[in-house]
C-alpha cells in the first residue's frame, strides 16, 4: 500500500473525515468551496450502508459546526441501491433531510449504466420534496440528452460530467471528440434551460465555452474539478469570482476511485511502475 498511497493522496483528503474536513478548511481559504465525498460503492452489507449514512450525518455536522462551504457528494450503491431500493430512498432521504435543516447541498453522484435508470428514478422522487438536492448526468451515455430533457421539465438541478466508466459502446460514446461534443450540446441545453447547475470538467476548451455562455445566460452555475486536479484552473477562475467547487473524496475504499482516476491519466501507473522499479 505504501507505494500505491503516494500517487492516490493526490486525489483524496485521506481516511479519515477530519482529513476531509481540513481540505475544505484550505479551500475555503482561497475562495474554493468543498463537495466531500466518503469513497464506497456497491455496498451489500447492512453494516457498511448504516455506516456510509452514519459517515455523512457526521460530516454535515461537522460543516455546519465549523461553518465551512462545503457541499456533499453521495453514491447512492453505497446506501443500498443495488439491493434494495426502498431501502436506499429511505438511507438518501436521511441524508438529504439533515442537510436541508443546515442549508447544505446534496449531490448524488453517477455510477455505472447498471445502475442509471434506478439512480434517475430515486432522484426524481427526491427532487418533489427537496431543494437542496442535486444529480449527476454523463454526456458519454447515448441516453443522456433524453434525460437531460426530462429532469430540466421536472427542475432537477444538474452536474454535467463526461462519465468515468467503461461502458460498451451500444450505449456510450467512445471517442474523446465525440464525447466532448456530447457534452457541449448538453450543455448549451441547460444554459437555455435550467437556472442552477454545475459544469464538471477540466478540459480547457469546455470551460472556456462555459464562460462564454454563463456571460451571456447568466445562470446560477458553479464550475466542479476534483481534487489533484487542475489546480491551477481552480484559482484562476475563484479570483474571478466564479464559483468553484472541489470534490473531496475520503475514506478507506479508495481503490475503486484510484482506478478511475489512472484511467483518465494512464501515465499515472508508468509513474507507479517505474518508482516501484527504483526502490
Ligand atoms: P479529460 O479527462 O479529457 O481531462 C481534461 C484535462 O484535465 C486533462 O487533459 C488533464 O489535464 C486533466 N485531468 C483529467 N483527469 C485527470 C486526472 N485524473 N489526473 C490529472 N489530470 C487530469 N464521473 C461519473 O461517471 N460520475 C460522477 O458522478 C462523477 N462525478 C464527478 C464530480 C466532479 C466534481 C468531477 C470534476 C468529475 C466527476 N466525474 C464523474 C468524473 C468525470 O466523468 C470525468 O471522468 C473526469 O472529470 C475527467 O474528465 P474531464 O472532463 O476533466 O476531461
Amino acid at each position: 500500500m505504501g507505494l500505491w498511497i503516494h500517487f492516490v493522496k493526490q486525489w483524496f483528503a485521506g481516511e479519515s473525515r477530519l482529513d476531509a474536513i481540513k481540505r475544505v478548511k484550505q479551500l475555503n481559504k482561497s475562495g474554493i468551496v468543498g463537495l466531500i465525498n466518503f469513497l464506497g460503492e456497491h455496498h451489500e452489507e447492512k453494516h457498511y450502508i448504516e455506516n456510509s449514512v452514519r459517515q455523512y450525518l457526521l460530516v454535515l455536522n461537522e460543516i455546519k459546526r465549523e461553518k465551512l462551504d462545503c457541499e456533499v457528494s453521495v453514491k447512492l450503491s453505497q446506501l443500498g441501491l443495488k439491493s434494495d431500493e426502498k431501502y436506499c430512498f429511505k438511507n438518501i432521504e436521511h441524508i438529504v433531510k439533515h442537510a436541508k435543516k443546515f442549508g447544505i447541498f446534496v449531490w448524488i453522484d453517477m455510477e455505472n449504466s447498471e445502475l442509471t435508470q434506478k439512480t434517475v428514478d430515486t432522484y426524481k422522487k427526491l427532487r418533489k420534496h427537496y431543494s437542496n438536492v442535486g444529480i449527476c448526468i454523463q454526456a458519454y451515455l447515448k441516453r443522456s440528452r433524453k434525460d437531460i430533457e426530462d429532469l430540466i421539465s421536472k427542475k432537477a438541478i444538474i452536474r454535467l460530467v463526461k462519465g468515468a466508466y467503461v461502458e460498451d459502446s451500444s450505449i456510450a460514446f467512445k471517442s474523446k471528440e465525440r464525447i466532448r461534443k456530447s457534452f457541449l450540446e448538453i450543455m448549451h441545453v441547460l444554459f437555455k434551460g435550467s437556472d442552477k447547475f454545475a459544469i464538471a470538467t477540466h478540459d480547457d476548451r469546455l470551460v472556456d465555452e462555459a464562460i462564454i455562455l454563463e456571460n451571456k445566460y447568466k445562470k446560477d452555475v458553479e464550475f466542479q474539478m476534483l481534487m489533484g486536479v487542475r489546480h491551477d484552473l481552480k484559482i484562476k477562475l475563484a479570483k474571478k469570482n466564479y464559483r468553484i467547487v472541489e470534490y473531496v473524496p475520503y475514506g478507506k475504499h479508495w481503490m475503486s476511485y484510484f482506478m478511475r482516476r489512472v484511467r483518465e491519466r494512464p501515465t499515472i501507473l508508468f509513474l507507479i511502475l517505474r518508482s516501484a522499479i527504483s526502490k
